[in-house]
This record gives structure tokens, C-alpha cells and sequence, in this order.
């Protein structure tokens, strides 16, 4: 038998992103990004990403296949991503996975992008751990949850956000003081000028009386506006981007750290565009430090959209031997995270794959 390898397709939003992987390793990736067409409408249009990923598709297939050194001929299975996402931008990729599946004769994985932010740590970092509390931080979600087997088990989700996901806070509060689109970075970049303590925002949902797992950063993006409203003068920028990134952090961190220590997990696994942050890695290791935990994140390239982390989910896929989906699987742009797949893990003998942590409810 070959040795597996696996080419992975990510379309999701405005990034068209193609990686390789083999058992584990990383060979090679390769970005586009249709950001720059976004920003002057202040997010992503859905038409104009799907046409650049169509333009950047095919181009970056090969600039993969370069860096990695491998030929179409010596992929072994496709993995592409499938939900959630802007419905126009999915298709695009959804359709490159099928036609390279079928042109090459290999199996198809039609995965779940949140799966794959999970997926891409096990690249730098080796295998996850039999069960982990895992923080997904990106543009449009916000999640804690218990993860075990990333290609296998169930994933059970602890808490979600009631409303906006912490990378959509970032790229509001960023319009909100000037700063361009994505916010997330731009707010990064300012906030090194500022001080996190000169304006004292909320820390969302974080009393005693709130459920200890669930977001909430709409109120949080409401309270910088009338921050902003209520000062004259110029805008101290850099100290609202240091005071907002602080609370998101902490709000974060506070959660995150507790959510280990009720489900007795000893790593925490965090994952997502916003764990690119600076400030949100330095203060969620600082305080995992303080609580005895080890906390996973991946190499800041790979936390925001790529390739890599479609085709190491696949190449999880592939080891545990889970089966492929057809070649007429439907993308869906709200599915919600269940596990890698987006329609539901199955074994070789089409059976649904048993939950094997048997203790924790599903949301
Ligand atoms: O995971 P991701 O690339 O795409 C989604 O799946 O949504 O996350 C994108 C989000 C955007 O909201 C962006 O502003 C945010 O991640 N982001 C950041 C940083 N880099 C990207 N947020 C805070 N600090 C950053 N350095
Ligand atoms: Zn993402």
C-alpha cells in the first residue's frame, strides 16, 4: 500500500488555502487571500470571495504540490471543508475536492472547518491527548468543548456564544475606532501602544450567577461604543484596543481555565483566528501555567484559515480508518461542530461510531 497522503482544501471564507499532509507531517501549504478586495466594505462579501477562491484555486493546488514535492498522482485522499461558511465560497471548494478525487481515483472527506483549527495543533505538537477542554476562538464562533478523539468521538460542546463570536468582536470594535478590516489583527498591532487598564470594559457573563461556560461579547462591543460616543476629542485608540483585547482575554482565559478544572482535563487546547491574538496566548498561558495545565496552541500562521488544517484532520481521518463520504456530500453553511466530518462520523461497516466518553450531556 502507498503511504497516505492527503491534500486539503479550505474555502470557508476569504482565504483559499491548500495543504499536504503525511501522517502527521506537514510538507507543504500554500495561502491566497481575497482580504484586500474585503476591507473596503469593511467584511467579506460571499460573491467576490467565491470568485477569487475559483481564480486562486487550481494555482494553489500546484504551488502545494511544489512545496511539498509530491505529484497529484501520489495523493491518496482529499479532505475539503464542507461548513460552516459563506454558502457561495464553500461551493467553490467543495467542487475542486470532488473534481481532484475524482481525477486522481481517491476517497473524499467532506470535513468540518472547526474540526480542522482543532486538528492543525497535532502538526507542531504531536497527538492530543485521549480527552482535552478545547477553546475554539475564531470569526464566527466561540466555543468550549470536550474533545477527545478528534476523527473518532463525538464532540460535546460545554458552552457556545449567545451572540457575537469573539473575532467578530474584534473586527466591530476595530470599525468602531477607525481601525481597518480584519479588526483582529489591526487591534493587536495598536494595543502594543496602550495601556489595558485605562478604560475598564466588561467581562462578559463572567459572575457568579452566569452559566460558567457560555460567551456573550455583544455587550461587550456595545460598551466600547458608548465608550466612544461618551469621549471628546481625539480617540485614545491604542488604550481602547489594550482595554477591549484585556477583557476578551480575561473573559476567555477566566472561562477556559475554569472549564479544565469542572471536566478534570489537564490540557486546554486553543484554536481559532483569535488565538493569534498576542495578548489573548500570553495571558491564557500565564494563567494556564498557574493552574498546572498544559495549554496547546498552534504556531500563529496556522491559528487563522490555511490548508494545513483541512488535510491534517483528513490525515486523522484516513489513520483511523474512518469512511469516506460520497462524491455527491452537500456542503452546509451552518453546520454546527458534531465531530470531523460534517455529516456525522461513520465506521467501515456504516455504523454510526459510538460516543466513547459516555458522561458528558450534548448541547
Ligand atoms: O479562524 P479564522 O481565521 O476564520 C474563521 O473561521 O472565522 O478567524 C478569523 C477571525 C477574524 O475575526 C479576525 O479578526 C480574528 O480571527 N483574528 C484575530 C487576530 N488574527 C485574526 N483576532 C485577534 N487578534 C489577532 N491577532
Ligand atoms: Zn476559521
Amino acid at each position: 500500500m502507498s503511504t497516505p497522503l492527503v491534500l486539503g482544501i479550505e474555502t470557508s471564507c476569504d482565504e483559499t488555502g491548500v495543504g499536504l499532509v503525511s501522517g502527521g507531517v506537514l510538507l507543504g501549504d500554500a495561502l491566497a487571500s481575497s482580504m484586500d478586495e474585503h476591507a473596503r466594505f469593511g467584511g467579506v462579501v460571499p460573491e467576490v470571495a467565491a470568485r477569487a477562491h475559483l481564480e486562486a484555486m487550481a494555482p494553489m493546488v500546484r504551488t502545494a504540490l511544489q512545496r511539498a514535492e509530491v505529484d497529484l498522482a501520489d495523493v491518496t485522499a482529499v479532505a475539503v471543508t464542507a461548513g460552516p461558511g459563506l454558502s457561495p465560497a464553500l461551493q467553490v471548494g467543495l467542487a475542486a475536492g470532488k473534481a481532484y478525487a475524482l481525477a486522481a481515483g481517491v476517497p473524499l472527506y467532506a470535513v468540518h472547518h472547526l474540526a480542522g483549527h482543532a486538528a492543525v495543533d497535532v502538526l507542531d505538537h504531536g497527538p492530543l491527548p485521549p480527552r482535552c477542554v478545547a477553546l475554539i476562538v475564531s470569526g464566527g464562533h466561540t466555543s468550549l468543548l470536550s474533545v477527545g478523539d478528534l476523527a473518532r468521538d463525538e464532540v460535546v460542546h460545554l458552552g457556545d456564544t449567545v451572540d457575537d463570536a469573539a473575532g467578530e468582536a474584534f473586527d466591530k470594535v476595530a470599525r468602531l475606532i477607525g481601525l481597518p478590516y480584519p479588526g483582529g489583527p489591526a487591534i493587536d498591532r495598536a494595543a502594543r501602544e496602550g495601556d489595558a487598564h485605562a478604560i475598564a470594559f466588561p467581562r462578559p457573563l463572567t459572575g457568579p450567577a452566569d452559566p460558567p461556560w457560555t460567551f456573550s461579547f455583544s455587550g461587550l462591543k456595545t460598551a466600547v461604543a458608548r465608550w466612544v460616543e461618551r469621549h471628546d476629542g481625539p480617540l485614545p485608540v491604542p488604550d481602547i484596543a489594550a482595554s477591549f483585547q484585556e477583557a476578551v482575554a480575561d473573559t476567555l482565559a477566566r472561562k477556559a481555565v475554569a472549564a479544565c478544572a469542572d471536566q478534570g482535563a489537564d490540557t486546554l487546547l486553543m484554536v481559532g483566528g483569535v488565538a493569534a491574538n498576542s495578548r489573548v496566548r500570553g495571558l491564557v498561558e500565564e494563567r494556564c501555567t498557574a493552574a498546572g495545565l498544559t495549554l496547546r496552541v498552534p504556531p500563529t500562521r496556522l491559528c487563522t484559515d490555511n490548508g494545513a488544517m483541512i488535510a491534517a484532520l483528513g490525515d486523522l481521518l484516513v489513520r483511523a480508518d474512518v469512511e469516506p463520504d460520497p462524491l455527491d456530500v452537500a456542503a452546509d453553511p451552518r453546520a454546527r461542530l458534531t465531530g470531523a466530518l460534517l455529516h456525522g462520523a461513520r465506521t467501515r461497516s456504516g455504523a454510526e461510531l459510538d460516543r466513547t466518553d459516555g458522561s458528558l450531556p450534548v448541547a
